[in-house]
């Protein structure tokens, strides 16, 4: 199964991300998770990625673009994955679609989380809570300024994409706003699990 989660940051992609790896025994690609691996290995890319990031701003397409290319044709994806974070402009997912078609796979399905933006500074605040508690380290880009930023990117460069699956009649939605185990069955109804 090839899945894509879309929504504005604090959705609960990497959330339902987890609990799909859980159920499907298929790996959870997050752009977000491989770059800040490379930002605190303190590789070339994490080197670029990093001030980006942190400001709350998208990196540069071809970076995402290549991070992917080099995973989704690896032994651990050969029964499927979970995109978390990526496509995240028009120009990731008409990349995505040729880098799929050279290797003969299509998506399953494409699954927006609907969300009310007024909920999501209070989530990333509890995640930070809950991160603090268990003694980590909170995200750089989790506070009020980035987050802000965060969603302006969301709505000019990534709600596109979502029309962008709309058109070809792959995307489904959920509503984010429900409790977790809600979200997840209403993810499982849009990729045809019984639950
Ligand atoms: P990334 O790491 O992808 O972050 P994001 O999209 O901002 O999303 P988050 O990780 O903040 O939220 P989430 O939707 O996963 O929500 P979560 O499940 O954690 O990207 C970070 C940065 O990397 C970008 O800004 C950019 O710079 C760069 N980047 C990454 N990919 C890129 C790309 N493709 N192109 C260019 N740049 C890229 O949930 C949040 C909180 O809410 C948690 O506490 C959770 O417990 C809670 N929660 C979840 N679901 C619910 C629910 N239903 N009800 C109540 N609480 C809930």
């Amino acid at each position: 199964m090839r899945l894509v989660l879309l929504g504005p940051p604090g959705a609960g992609k990497g959330t339902q991300a987890a609990r799909l790896v859980a159920k499907y025994g298929i790996p959870q690609l997050s752009t977000g998770d491989m770059l800040r691996a490379a930002v605190a290995a303190g590789t070339p890319l994490g080197a670029q990625a990093k001030e980006i990031m942190n400001r709350g701003e998208l990196v540069p397409d071809r970076l995402v673009i290549d991070l992917i290319d080099l995973r989704i044709c690896a032994q651990e994806c050969a029964s499927g994955f979970i995109l978390d974070g990526f496509p995240r402009t028009v120009a990731q997912a008409r990349a995505l679609d040729v880098l799929l078609a050279d290797k003969h796979m299509n998506l399953d399905a494409v699954i927006e989380l609907l969300v009310d933006e007024d909920a999501l500074l209070a989530r990333v605040e509890n995640r930070n809570r809950v991160t603090l508690k268990a003694g980590g380290v909170v995200r750089a880009d989790d506070n009020p300024e980035s987050l802000k930023i965060r969603l302006e990117a969301y709505r000019a460069q990534t709600a596109p994409v979502s029309a962008y699956y709309a058109e070809r009649g792959a995307l489904k939605q959920a509503d984010g706003m429900a409790p977790i185990d809600e979200v997840s069955a209403s993810i499982d109804g849009a990729i045809g699990v019984r639950v």
